[in-house]
């Protein structure tokens, strides 16, 4: 068990990655806090998580939305005392060319893949400051490392959150906390299921993760495996072009 009587946040916890991730970390041992809109989602992993024998608890979050990430994080620090590990998993995509993409797509991408990183950042890394412990995984995207055409707000945005993980990660390791960024190519999710990019990529030769992958990355990232590694950037491809 790599993270016995941990507690570990994940956001958009209720499908894709982020259930993959939450099931993966509590499966090794950590109380998996569920962070997602929907509290039935939620509700279903964690049953889930607790019928192989984990520990979970679900919370129902908006993570755009200030009010709600401060109570989240109140809460779960009330429940549990502290968080030692926090995955910022959610997020969003919605295709457009650019000419024809509209400044409220590009306001509601940026809004969901980096202000809520940056709000959960604010509301769980005092805490951790405090402990002198602390390790945060985002979840970035290949499309930050190459930014991706009909992307442009989501390439932008994921960019963002791996120089948010990176000027964090070094203003951040005095106080003992680690910060690093997962980025993925295509992953088979619902996110990518609903891409106009799917059949393009799929042609191109493949590349597309199944979320146990990512998942293990996360663990990595996650646990002493990765011991006194922050700021850094994990690119999960397999191979290096769209
Ligand atoms: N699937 C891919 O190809 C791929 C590739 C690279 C990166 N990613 C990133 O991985 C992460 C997970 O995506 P996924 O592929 O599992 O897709 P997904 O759509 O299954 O998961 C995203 C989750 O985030 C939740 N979410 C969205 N907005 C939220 C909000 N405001 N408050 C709380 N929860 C919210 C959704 O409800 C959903 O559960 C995202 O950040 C995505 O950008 C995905």
């Amino acid at each position: 068990m790599l993270l016995e009587n941990k507690i570990a946040v994940v956001t958009g916890a209720g499908t894709g990655i982020g259930k993959a991730a939450a099931m993966k970390l509590a499966g090794e041992g950590a109380t998996a806090c569920l962070l997602g809109r929907t509290a039935g989602t939620l509700e279903a992993v964690k049953d889930a998580i607790e019928a192989s024998g984990g520990k979970a608890s679900a919370y129902v979050c908006d993570v755009t939305d200030e009010t709600q990430v401060r109570a989240t994080v109140g809460a779960i620090l009330c429940d549990h005392g502290r968080i030692d590990i926090l995955v910022n998993n959610a997020g969003m995509s919605r295709e457009q060319p650019f000419l024809e993409m509209t400044v409220e797509t590009f306001d509601a991408i940026m809004t969901t893949n980096l202000r809520s990183v940056m709000l959960m950042l604010k509301a769980v890394l005092p805490s951790m400051a405090e402990r002198k412990s602390g390790n945060v995984v985002n979840i970035g995207s290949g499309a930050a490392i190459r930014g991706l055409p009909g992307s442009a707000a989501y390439s932008v945005s994921k960019a963002g959150v791996v120089a948010l993980t990176q000027a964090l990660g070094d203003e951040l390791r005095p106080q003992g906390i680690r910060l690093n960024v997962i980025c993925p190519g295509p992953v088979d999710t619902e996110l990518f299921q609903k891409s106009e990019r799917r059949q393009f990529i799929l042609a191109a030769g493949g590349d597309v993760f199944d979320t146990e992958t990512v998942a293990n990355g996360i663990l990595f990232l996650a646990s002493d495996q990765s011991k006194g590694m922050s700021s850094q950037t994990l690119v999960m491809r397999g191979f290096n072009r769209w």
